[in-house]
């Protein structure tokens, strides 16, 4: 408690003293010392005895000191110079804060007596701290937009010193973009502020690090740092960008729907919906590259949509467009060529421009037929079209322009043999695979008259029993021609030669239209035994063409002629009376009964026998005359080929032929006479007058050449031959090894 009353006194008797001292004006105003804050401990401040006039000697007996607990921490007198000295360093700011000056005043006491005296310590300020930023970090924002000379305030650094100690200027790292620019306030305070100097290009740097220095102005300075951010912000200031103004593609036309062609791309530096792009095709698209194409807006693709024909359009050349979603957008197009390669897809497509039809079969080889051109919209070997036909027809392809052909004939054409033509014309392609098409063209062969009628055989033989009736039919004549219509209408005519005695028409009629041969009269074999004629068959071509047959008519024999006796001669009914000598033995010859049958054959096979004898012993008659031989049946056929009945294949005809020349001529003569008469009627005998009768019946030409030999027919009683002997036979061909000529000339002479 003292020592608070004695403190209390203390301070009391201090003032007093103080205002003592002042008043006195020992010091007037006050003594001060300066000491450099943070000064070491035991740093001499002033020497206060000396300034107090305080006898050294004395100061430890009288106890100075300094005043007060706080200032005791800081100071102390050294007793033995009386010197003030710095116990702990001073942080002047701790002291004194920010206040320009700093001054502590200092109390002295001193006892025996009591006295006090007064003193200042100006701590002076040490540059002891540097400028200070708030914050290591400042962040600015500055829109790339932003024009050249705006300012952007920045934060002041912080300098605990005063004076000169404190900030005194600001420095910026150097870069092409910023400035700084130091305003001094009214306090004498700086504010830094960063000025724009040129333009900004997020795009191209889109932040700034720059290093704001704050720099005291103490010796030597002391500075401090921050970092400065600067973000440039975005604005919509570029167009999306593709990589190439033009993209060329191809594609097979037989690509799939969806198929990937190419994805797109294009940047765009900007931010934000600045730089999100979006494709599109471009306004002035059509429609039907929109119709098959399809573009993706977001990732660029573009896909197939719809299908490709090369044929139809090759290529496809279109802009898209890339647009930002900035406010405005920007946007930029790009030129896309989508070509087409072509794909085997079309078949040749055949056309036949013209064709005949019908083409007449005497066609000279080389001859057109059709005209035929080919397409294919394909391009390139798929288009490349060859024709060809099979290789058996009698036609030819021929190509004079590159898809031209001409079918023409490539041989002799026989509408007989073929009558028309299915050309199978093949279109191929040199695709791979090749595609083809097949075209028939269809061809008649036109008839031409080219070939004559022809009868089924060369020669015809018919075969007519005589005393037929009169309209019996004889035959019938077929004729065939191959060719067609008018070319194959036959109509039947006889021929008759200029030199033809007898007209055929006068003994057969025949039918123009069936070629049927009809009697017109009766035949008599006896009269005629064969008859020729000749009959034409004639088409209706133009011209006509005809061929002939001829018909050999045979009349064969009926037995309708009795038996006439040739000698001895006596009138039908009339005696023959015959004189025998007065005494003649057995076997005498009386007479020799010869009697002739115009028939042929069995027909004309004479047998005697006696009808009328006063005395059957008295006389006798052979029955045949010798051993003579069976007629043949068949005189048609040579003596070798008959068929023959008993004496006519043995060859032995060797009868009794009257051995005197006058017999046998006499014997012709009578035959003839007799064939005379059965043809005219009349009874004339006599050498040449049955010429005459042949020729008045039958025409003037018709002698007896023409006129069945029937001397054969007369068979010699006693002997077993006829008239026309063994080797001279009725068909006038002479056998082999036969000396037929000797008939011949028996007639021949006659005549
Ligand atoms: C060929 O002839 C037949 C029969 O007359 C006829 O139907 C066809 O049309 C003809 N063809 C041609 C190509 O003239």
């Amino acid at each position: 408690m003292l020592r608070k009353v004695g403190s209390w006194v203390e301070i009391c008797w201090g003032a007093t003293l103080l205002f003592l001292i002042c008043h006195l004006g020992y010091v007037c105003g006050q003594i001060r010392y300066p000491v450099p804050e943070e000064s070491q401990e035991g740093t001499f401040v002033g020497n206060v005895a000396q300034d107090f006039l305080l006898d050294t000697e004395s100061l430890s007996a009288r106890r100075l000191q300094v005043a007060g607990e706080v200032n005791q921490r800081h100071f102390r007198v050294d007793l033995d110079s009386g010197a003030l000295l710095i116990k702990n360093p001073i942080d002047r700011e701790a002291l004194c804060g920010l206040s320009a000056s700093c001054i502590v005043p200092l109390e002295f006491v001193t006892e025996g007596p009591l006295e006090m005296y007064r003193a200042e310590v100006e701590i002076v300020d040490v540059n002891d701290h540097a400028p200070r930023f708030p914050r290591q970090q400042l962040d600015l924002e500055i829109g790339e937009a932003a024009p050249p000379g705006q300012r952007f305030p920045l934060e002041k650094a912080q300098d605990a010193d005063v004076g000169s100690n404190s900030i005194s200027s600001y420095r910026l790292s150097s870069n092409e973009h910023f400035a700084l620019d130091v305003k001094k306030r009214s306090d004498g305070s700086l504010v830094p502020e960063l000025l724009l100097e040129k333009p900004l290009d997020r795009e191209k740097q889109s932040d700034y690090r720059l290093v704001l220095t704050a720099v005291d102005g103490g010796n030597p300075p002391r500075s401090g740092t921050a970092e400065l951010r600067v973000s440039v912000l975005d604005v919509n200031d570029n167009a999306p960008a593709f990589q190439q103004s033009s993209y060329r593609i191809s594609v097979l036309e037989s690509a799939p729907a969806g198929m990937l062609l190419i994805q797109l791309n294009a940047s765009d530096p900007d931010l934000g919906p600045s730089g999100n792009v979006t494709f599109s095709f471009s306004g002035h698209t059509p429609d039907r590259v929109r119709n098959l194409f399809s573009l993706h807006p977001t990732t660029g693709k573009l896909t197939l949509q719809g299908p490709l024909d090369f044929e139809s359009e090759n290529y496809y050349e279109f802009d898209i467009r890339a647009r930002d979603g900035g406010s405005p957008a920007m946007e930029q197009h790009c030129s896309l060529r989508v070509d087409l390669l072509d794909v085997n897809d079309n078949a040749p497509h055949i056309t036949v421009t013209s064709e005949l039809g019908t083409l007449p079969e005497s066609a000279e080889p080389g001859t057109v037929v059709a005209l035929i051109s080919v397409q294919d919209p394909d391009s390139g070997s798929n288009g490349d079209v060859s024709l060809r036909i099979p290789d058996h027809l009698p036609f030819a392809l021929k190509s004079a322009f590159r898809n031209q052909f001409s079918l023409v004939t490539a041989g002799p054409l026989d509408r007989e043999a073929k009558s028309s033509y299915d050309i199978m014309v093949t279109a191929s392609d040199a695709g791979n695979p090749p595609l083809s098409t097949q075209r028939t063209i269809f061809l008649n062969i036109s008839d031409v008259n080219d070939n004559p009628p022809s009868f089924f055989q060369r020669s015809h033989e018919v075969f007519v029993p005589e005393n037929n009736r009169p309209g019996d039919l004889l035959c019938s004549l077929a004729a065939s021609d191959p060719d067609s219509g008018l070319n194959a209408l036959i109509s039947y005519s006889l021929l008759e030669p200029r030199n033809r005695d007898v007209s055929a028409s006068s003994f057969i009629s025949l039918n123009p239209q069936t070629g049927a041969v009809h009697a017109t009269r009766s035949f008599d074999y006896e009269q005629t035994q064969t008859l020729q004629f000749e009959v034409q068959a004639r088409d209706r071509g133009n011209p006509p063409l005809s061929s002939t047959v001829t018909v050999r008519l045979f009349v064969l024999d009926l037995n309708d002629n009795a038996p006439a006796v040739l000698r001895p001669r006596a009138r039908p009914g009339s005696l023959c009376p015959q004189a025998l000598p007065p005494s003649v033995g057995a076997g005498h010859l009386v007479t020799k009964v010869t009697a002739v049958d115009l028939d042929s054959g069995y027909n004309a096979w004479v047998s005697y026998q006696l009808l009328e004898a006063p005395d059957p012993s008295l006389f006798a008659v052979s029955r045949y005359a010798g051993e003579q031989a069976p007629p043949n049946t068949d005189w048609r056929f040579s003596q070798a080929q008959r068929p023959g009945t008993s004496g006519s294949q043995n060859g032995d005809e060797t009868g009794t032929w009257p051995n005197n020349q006058f017999d046998t001529e006499m014997l012709q003569a009578m035959i003839l006479a007799s064939a005379s008469e059965a043809a005219d009627g009349s009874s004339t005998l006599g050498g040449g007058a049955g010429t005459m009768g042949l020729s008045a019946r039958y025409g003037p030409q018709f002698t007896l050449q023409h006129v069945p030999d029937y001397r054969q027919n007369v068979y010699i009683p006693g002997s077993n031959a006829t008239l026309t002997n063994a080797a001279g036979k009725r068909d006038g061909k002479a056998p082999a090894g036969g000396n037929g000529s000797k008939k011949k000339s028996g007639k021949k002479e006659k005549k």
